[in-house]
C-alpha cells in the first residue's frame, strides 16, 4: 500500500477549524482524556459528554476514582451498558495510583498494562496526551479508510484489522499525531458517517474511491460473522416487608455487579401458561403469579435478552435466599441498575424512577 501524503495535509487544517469543542479537548490530562475514550466507547458524543462531566465532577482525580466503591462507579456508569468497563475503571485507577505513584504511564505499552486499556486507549491516550505516533482504529477510522482508500477486507476479520492498522500507521501525522488521530475520527463522527455521508463538506472528497466509484453504502464491509446469543429472562417483582427484593448480578456474565430483579432464565420465552410449572421446579410450590409483562426484546452487542416480568407472590413459609435483599423503593435508585430493569420498576413499581 502505498502511502498517501495528501491525507493529513488535507485532513488537519480541516480538524482545526471543524472540529466540535468538546470538553476534553480543553486538556491534554491523561485521566481526563481516558475517561472521554472509555465514554465514547460505549456512546456518542452528545450522550456521552453528559457522562464525561459526572465523572470529573464526582471524581476530579484518579486518586478520587480509586478510592471510589465498585457500586457508585456502576451507579454512575448506568445506561452505558456493557459494565465491565466501569469495573475495570475503577481498577485500572487503582493501577494508576498503586502502581505508577499517580500519574498515567507515558508509553503505549505501559498504558496496554493498565486493566481495560486496549490497543485502542492506548494509542488515544499516548497520542493525544504524549504526542506517541501510534495510530488509532476505531469504528469510525475503519469507515473513514475503507471509502477513502477503497478497501473491501472485512473490518471484522484478523487481517482486515491488521490491513488497517497498517494503512492508519502509513498515513499518521507523526508530528501531529493526537490531533491527525482525532481528525480521522471526527471526520468519520461528523461527516463520512454511516448512512448519507455529507461528501460536500468532506475534505478528501476529491480523493475518495468509494465515492468515484459509487460504492459509499458498500463500504465498510463486514464479514458479519459475529454471532448474537439470544437468551430468555424471566424477572420476579416480590414485594416484601418495605420493598422488593433485588439481588446483585455475580459470576462471568453480563451486568456483572449490577442490581436485577430475582431472574428465572428460561430455554425458551414463558407464557403465562407455562411459567407457573418452572417457577415450582426453581423455587418450590405455593407461588402465585400475575400480571405478566413482556417480552421486552432488550439488544446488547452479542446477545439479545427476550424479558418477560411476572409479579410473583411468594407461599407464607418462603424463605428469600441469601443473596436477595430487600430495597425499599425510594432506594432502589442507589443501586446500579440494567436500562432493562430501570424501565421495568419505572413503569409497574411505583418507584419514581425517571
Ligand atoms: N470518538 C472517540 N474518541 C474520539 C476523539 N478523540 N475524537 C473524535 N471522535 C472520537
Amino acid at each position: 500500500m502505498s502511502t498517501a501524503s495528501w491525507f493529513g495535509p488535507a485532513l488537519l487544517p480541516w480538524y482545526r477549524e471543524q472540529q466540535r469543542p468538546l470538553p476534553w479537548r480543553q486538556t491534554r490530562d491523561p485521566y481526563h482524556i481516558w475517561l472521554s475514550e472509555v465514554i465514547l466507547q460505549q456512546t456518542r458524543v452528545d450522550q456521552g459528554t453528559a457522562y464525561w462531566h459526572r465523572f470529573v465532577e464526582r471524581f476530579p482525580t484518579v486518586a478520587d476514582l480509586a478510592g471510589a466503591s465498585e457500586d457508585e462507579v456502576l451507579r454512575l456508569w448506568q445506561g452505558l451498558g456493557y459494565y465491565s468497563r466501569a469495573r475495570n475503571l475503577r481498577t485500572a485507577a487503582q493501577q494508576v495510583v498503586n502502581e505508577h505513584g499517580g500519574r498515567f504511564p507515558a508509553g503505549h505499552a505501559a498504558l496496554l498494562g493498565l486493566k481495560g486499556v486496549g490497543d485502542y486507549t492506548a494509542s488515544a491516550i499516548a497520542s493525544i496526551c504524549f504526542g506517541i505516533p501510534e495510530p488509532v482504529v476505531d469504528g469510525n477510522v475503519f469507515r473513514v479508510l475503507a471509502r477513502v482508500f477503497g478497501m473491501a477486507t472485512p473490518i471484522d476479520s484478523t487481517e482486515g484489522r491488521k490491513q488497517f492498522r497498517t494503512l492508519a500507521g502509513e498515513l499518521l501525522d507523526r508530528k501531529h499525531p493526537g490531533d491527525h488521530n482525532q481528525a480521522v475520527m471526527e471526520l468519520g463522527a461528523t461527516v463520512c458517517i454511516p448512512r448519507n455521508p455529507r461528501c460536500g463538506e468532506c475534505p478528501l472528497a476529491r480523493k475518495c474511491i468509494a465515492r468515484a466509484e459509487d460504492r459509499i453504502a458498500e463500504l465498510p464491509v463486514k464479514s458479519g460473522k459475529t454471532k448474537v446469543r439470544t437468551r430468555h429472562f424471566n424477572y420476579l417483582l416480590i414485594e416484601a416487608k418495605g420493598g422488593i427484593h433485588l439481588r446483585k448480578r455475580t459470576g462471568k456474565d453480563i451486568w456483572q455487579g449490577l442490581w436485577e430483579l430475582p431472574l428465572i432464565e428460561t430455554e425458551k420465552t414463558m407464557s403465562a401458561r407455562s411459567f407457573p410449572a418452572m417457577l415450582r421446579k426453581e423455587l418450590g410450590a405455593g407461588w402465585t403469579i400475575k400480571d405478566p409483562h413482556g417480552p421486552v426484546k432488550h439488544v446488547l452487542s452479542h446477545q439479545v435478552i427476550q424479558a418477560m416480568f411476572w409479579k410473583a407472590v411468594p407461599p407464607a413459609e418462603h424463605r428469600a435466599p441469601l443473596d436477595w435483599k430487600v430495597v425499599e423503593l425510594k432506594a432502589v435508585d442507589q443501586h446500579g441498575l440494567p436500562r432493562l430493569i430501570e424501565r421495568y420498576l419505572a413503569a409497574h413499581a411505583g418507584s419514581g424512577r425517571p
